[in-house]
């Protein structure tokens, strides 16, 4: 059972005190409480745990400093909507919006290879006026002689140069808990106010222990990417492990599910889901088209089925974009193949913001 309390409430009214105190004395039941910072104020949800249906949902509603009580009554205790659609969604980090209702494209190098291409990218970002990329310094490999990432060598130059370009967030994955303290430690140095959003990879999104201890902390919000191999109930599940360690600034991100079916993409595009994640918890949804569809070939009609695969998500509903471009993808240490040239930036730019006006109107 999920109890919302009135959104100006302080831990030192007597209501709030009443209320602490009577759900305590509850005989089986665990109280947990969290804070959620929506974008305009921040509220205090607590969680009764344990045998819930023995207590009178009209007892709870009574008390003092409950605004109102939600049945939970599916998975994803803390990220879940359960149905209420007032539940706050989303968070602002660096100054940027991560909401159901916000947009945010991250355009940027798929694996960090050298400062020259980092700089152009960025560059290219800030005439186009972008203040979020993704840069990957850590890179999950399927084969184990392939280049695993420059890992903690390059963050201090990437920070540096995020901060000459006015990146406010990169997207970054981490695939060993080592790696937070290594990025904390980075960014200390640099100086540069720039903040990360930490990645989980396909390839672990039930690593559990890597889930928790991103859950553990709360300097970074996360990004967790969707399994490619396990059902849609399952990668929600997962996410919930960052949220029930105390890290409720999540974002779900749709990447496409390994298919033969899905051939020639790389995989098979599920960006027909977004509304569906949206629905069943108030994470802000990302797309990833460039590891979903996994080639920069054109449709007859000219344009790169990239794009055409991002627009159907954004028209979908889709919060963020996760998108491969490099400045020279044949040089590219990883995913060349789909990395879109800088030239094809501001084209695409125009697809996303026609397809979210697309978006906006039909919701309106
Ligand atoms: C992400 O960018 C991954 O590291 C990349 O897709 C890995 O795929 P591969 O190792 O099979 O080439
Ligand atoms: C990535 O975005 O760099 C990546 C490794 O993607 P995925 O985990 O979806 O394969």
């Amino acid at each position: 059972m999920l109890l919302i309390l009135h959104p100006d409430i302080q831990s030192t009214d007597e209501a709030y005190i009443n209320t602490m105190a009577f759900l305590d004395a509850l005989p089986g039941i665990q109280v947990r409480q969290h804070q959620v910072q929506g974008q305009q104020q921040a509220l205090t949800e607590i969680y009764l745990l344990g045998n819930t249906h023995a207590l009178d949902q009209h007892d709870i509603e009574a008390l003092p400093a409950v605004e109102r009580v939600i049945r939970i009554s599916e998975d994803y205790r803390i990220l879940g909507r359960h149905r209420d659609e007032k539940r706050l969604a989303g968070f602002t980090y660096n100054g940027i919006e991560f909401s159901q209702d916000s947009l945010n494209v991250f355009a940027g190098l798929c694996a960090v290879d050298n400062p020259k291409h980092v700089e152009e990218m960025l560059s290219a970002l800030k005439a186009n006026g972008l203040q979020c990329t993704r840069m990957g310094a850590y890179k999950p490999r399927t084969n184990p002689y392939a280049f695993q990432g420059h890992g903690a060598d390059c963050l201090p130059w990437v920070f540096d140069l995020a901060g000459k370009y006015g990146i406010k967030v990169i997207a970054m994955e981490v695939t060993h808990e080592q790696h937070i303290a290594e990025i904390n430690e980075a960014l200390d140095q640099s100086g540069n106010p720039c903040g990360v959003i930490l990645q989980i990879g396909t390839r672990n999104t039930q690593n559990f222990e890597l889930l928790k201890a991103i859950g553990r902390q709360t300097r970074h919000p996360g990004l967790l990417k969707r399994g490619f191999g396990i059902t849609l109930n399952e990668s929600l599940n997962a996410a919930e492990y960052l949220a029930s360690e105390g890290n409720n600034q999540v974002i779900f991100c749709l990447r496409g599910m390994k298919s033969d079916f899905g051939a020639p993409h790389r995989n098979l595009v599920d960006f027909a889901q977004v509304p569906t994640v949206k629905r069943l918890t108030r994470m802000p949804v990302c797309i990833d088209p460039s590891h979903s569809v996994g080639t920069r070939e054109r449709s007859p009609d000219g344009i790169l089925e990239l794009c055409h695969a991002t627009t159907q998500g954004i028209i979908a509903g889709a919060n963020m974009v996760l998108v491969d471009f490099h400045p020279a993808p044949e040089k590219a240490l990883v995913d060349g193949p789909q990395a879109m040239l800088l030239s094809e930036l501001e084209p695409f730019l125009k697809d996303v913001e026609i397809a979210r006006n697309a978006y906006l109107a039909r919701k309106a």
